[in-house]
């Protein structure tokens, strides 16, 4: 059957002449009709938790932009949430998490895979709604966090900059932070595979943090959970297109594409485009990797900068994507204007 949707023929290999594009976080804070909803939510967390409003929120950005694929309106954290790590959002700081601070105790208090499912089922909920809405062309992401990228606010108890405290505890005791990332590995596996059940068509995997890790840990803590995770998932849905954003791998892309078998690599704005399609096998789709910040800049900026990315992307299969999540002072503007030289091309 010929494929209807450009997202997903894409990432089966075909190259587009006008390729598919979303944003990461195109459901967010540079919409006013986002802000609004916002406005009347107090907890980030219930957002994500209310099917009606994730709905809602998920198709936004589709509305007003036609973009090739919807995501999930959700976030990485509900994961260590539902996992029993009391999690909050609070406003002007960002993620706090109760720190774990001891990872024996964590591993004989953690919650069975029952409990996990049922606290995430508004999750699922907002799946089966927002296909019910979705239009034909438009395809359905779904995503978690890797584990690594997670832990690091489990450990941290919120972002870092620095990841001393997860560096430290993974230091003191291989072992036992490697179980540690393995069970978040399993519930994100379980998560993923009943996202899929509800009704995604392609998963991405966001490894925000990988940046931070040396060859040896991003081979142990990035690529090996990440492999698990996909290969779990490809055991009941051996088809369903698979994206890995490990952002800052920096020279180890090609490896992390090799072994975690993903089909396709999310970009981040730090990376030579052009290495990667000189360096990573013409099988592998690419995504990216435009600098979200390149959207406060002027036309003229814009225009380079996004003729040049689809001119260097010609030969490969390529969705073309911001290359980390669009700011809350992106002017809409702007937006549609890189939609108009990509559609336009
Ligand atoms: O539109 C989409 O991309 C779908 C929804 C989505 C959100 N977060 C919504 C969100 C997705 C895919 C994420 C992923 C996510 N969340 C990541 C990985 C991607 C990345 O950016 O590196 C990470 C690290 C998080 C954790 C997180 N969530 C932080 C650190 C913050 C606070 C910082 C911030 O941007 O406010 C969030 C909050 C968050 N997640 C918001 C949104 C729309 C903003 C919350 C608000 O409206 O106040």
């Amino acid at each position: 059957m010929l494929e209807t949707k450009k997202f997903l023929n894409t990432l089966k290999g075909n190259k587009e002449f006008n390729p598919p594009v979303w944003f990461m976080r195109q459901a967010g804070r540079y919409l006013p009709e986002y802000r609004e909803i916002r406005s009347n939510c107090d907890n980030f967390l219930d957002m994500c938790y209310t099917s009606e409003i994730a709905s809602e929120v998920t198709l936004q950005p589709i509305k007003r932009f036609q973009f090739d694929a919807a995501i999930l309106f959700s976030d990485i954290l509900v994961v260590p949430d539902a996992m029993g790590v009391k999690t909050s959002f609070i406003k002007g700081k960002g993620p706090v998490l109760e720190a774990i601070t001891d990872l024996q105790k964590f591993k004989n208090s953690k919650k069975n895979k029952e409990v996990f499912l049922s606290h995430l089922q508004p999750v699922f909920d907002t799946i089966e709604r927002i296909k019910t809405q979705l239009d034909s062309k438009t395809a359905l992401i779904g995503f978690a966090g890797s584990p690594w990228t997670v832990a690091t606010y489990m450990i941290e108890g919120g972002s870092s900059k620095d990841f001393k405290s997860i560096k430290s505890m993974m230091y003191a005791n291989e072992e036992d932070f490697s179980d540690f990332i393995d069970v978040v590995a399993d519930y994100t596996a379980e998560y993923l595979l009943k996202q899929i059940e509800s009704g995604v068509e392609v998963i991405q995997l966001f490894d925000s943090w990988s940046g931070a890790l040396g060859k040896d840990e991003f081979i142990n803590y990035s690529i090996h959970p990440n492999q698990k995770i996909i290969s779990s998932i490809r055991k009941h849905y051996p088809e369903i297109p698979i994206i890995g954003f490990p952002k800052g791998a920096s020279i180890y892309y090609p490896e992390y594409a090799h072994h975690t078998k993903v089909n396709a690599l999310g970009i981040d704005y730090s990376m030579d485009m052009q290495w990667i399609v000189d360096n990573v096998p013409k099988d592998i789709v690419l995504q990216g990797n435009l600098d979200p910040i390149v959207l406060l800049g002027s036309k003229e900026i814009i225009k380079r900068k996004v003729e040049k990315l689809l001119d260097i992307t010609s030969e490969r299969a390529f969705i073309f994507n911001l290359g980390h999540g669009i700011v809350p002072q992106t002017p809409i503007e702007n937006v549609e204007y890189v939609l108009q030289l990509i559609r336009d091309k």
